[in-house]
């Protein structure tokens, strides 16, 4: 396995976190609840019924996990802020206690020499937005813009760039269509206008940093798709797939139009949600980056459900797979990259991965599978870059073994292990092996 990897100068590595899947603390210094309060309490819900109530209690014990940041070496953090610390309502009021979480926070990370990254938005907005509609609702999208000012005003001195948004797509579909995740609504392809005022909200957002000379990201989860077999079914369902997966995010952002939805049977103004002016908004602040988050390919076959236009299919021939059952493809990763360029050409942003990693289970000593999946996908990465793709960053998820979501405390990402009895960690071999990758790195920048 390669001790370097070649990325370009001044390429930043890092770790990734999200607030309810570490902070636990749900109920204290005036946190209001959020749609993952809710979701985890509804019976059936999350796996063996779990909850981020607690999670790695990062709230309470944030200097050692700063700490485990400095020990990996990193350059840069990137963590999400909870919307309903710092307004409990979503909406006017101030909370000013969750503000100083985050303050403390970003000074003790400049402190320990790391770029703070924060997401303004990973999934859990606040209860009082929900009730109101929640991202089905366009004020949500103002309401946002207002968040986004009160952060970028108490922070925007310390912290130079920003994500927006993280995985759109994962949240109005897991979310709104599929009622797998919060806030559990069914409402299949009537969730998306849920996706479109969530890239309202982020262009909105995205002048207002922009204005305090901030640098601008978002994060989605992109996929490479591919038709199962070349024939007209499979290619023109795999076509629909990936403008639901991925152009649906990156076709507004980067060109100022959605993409063909009707295959979807979707209309072009979704369901009426956009509005004139909404696409100059939403592409109007140029992007500095675009965060890409990628965990595997997929494959598409023609449709067997009346349902859907489109057949999710497994890759059996994939070399291995992660403990939650995904391919490990590192190909696709290059794949991916090689593709957005083809397709947004001048448009396409410098791109950061802002998440990849794999869960293993527990049982898995010495944490081979993975190291291996974060040399090969780094690899991938390597040779995009050598094509010329302009590659500024790396961020594993995760940090530690945290709430994962639907699947409870069950899938385990970290590179530093995690007893969610006693709150003890300890750092995996992947932690070590990427804090001497970043060291490699490191020790022939200064050369
Ligand atoms: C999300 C993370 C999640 C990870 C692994 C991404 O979809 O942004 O919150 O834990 O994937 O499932």
């Amino acid at each position: 396995m390669p001790d370097r990897y070649d990325l370009p100068p001044g390429f930043r590595w890092g770790v990734a976190t999200a607030a309810y899947q570490i902070e636990g603390a749900v109920g204290e210094d005036g946190r209001g609840p959020s749609v993952w309060d809710t979701f985890t309490a509804r019976p059936g819900a999350i796996r063996d019924g779990h909850t981020g109530a607690v999670a790695c209690d990062h709230y309470h014990r944030w200097p050692e996990d700063i700490a485990l940041l400095q020990g990996l070496g990193v350059d840069g953090y990137r963590f999400s802020i909870a919307w309903p610390r710092i307004q409990p309502t979503g909406a006017g009021t101030v909370n000013p206690a969750g503000l100083a979480f985050y303050d403390r926070l970003v000074d003790a990370l400049l402190d320990a020499g790391i770029t703070p990254l924060p997401t303004l938005f990973h999934w859990d907005l606040p209860q009082a937005l929900e009730d109101n509609g929640g991202w089905l609702d366009r004020d949500t999208a103002h309401r946002f813009a207002d968040y986004a000012t009160v952060m970028a005003d108490r922070l925007g001195d310390r912290v130079p760039a920003w994500i927006t948004l993280n995985e759109p797509f994962v949240h109005t579909v897991f979310g709104y269509a599929l009622g797998i995740h919060a806030p559990g609504r069914t409402l299949m392809f009537d969730a998306l206008p849920a996706a479109h005022h969530q890239l309202l909200a982020h262009g909105l957002a995205a002048s207002i940093l922009h204005d305090r000379g901030l640098d601008v990201l978002i994060s989605n989860n992109l996929t490479p798709v591919g038709p199962a077999s070349p024939s007209p079914a499979d290619t023109a369902a795999a076509k629909a797939y990936d403008a639901l997966h991925n152009r649906l995010f990156t076709d507004p952002l980067l060109l100022g139009r959605y993409p063909d939805l009707t295959a979807l049977g979707v209309p072009d103004d979704i369901f009426g949600a956009v509005r004139p002016g909404d696409l100059d908004l939403i592409a109007g602040t140029p992007l500095d980056g675009l965060g890409v988050n990628y965990y595997n390919p997929t494959r598409i076959g023609a449709p067997t459900d009346p349902a859907l236009p489109f057949t999710l299919l497994d890759i059996p021939e994939a070399p291995a797979h992660t403990a939650f059952g995904w391919p490990v493809v590192p190909e696709g990763l290059r794949q991916l990259l090689l593709d957005l360029r083809q397709s947004y050409g001048s448009s396409l942003p410098p791109i950061t991965i802002t998440e990849n990693g794999c869960s293993v289970t527990e049982e898995t000593a010495p944490d081979h599978p993975r190291i291996t999946f974060l040399a090969t996908h780094l690899d991938a990465l390597a040779q995009a870059a050598a094509e010329g793709i302009d590659i500024r960053g790396y961020y594993t998820w995760s940090l530690l073994d945290n709430f994962e979501w639907a699947e409870g405390y069950h899938q385990r990402f970290g590179l530093v292990h995690v007893d969610f009895a006693t709150q003890q960690r300890t750092p995996r071999a992947s932690y070590a092996w990427y804090r001497d990758l970043i060291a490699a790195h490191r020790s022939c920048r200064v050369k």
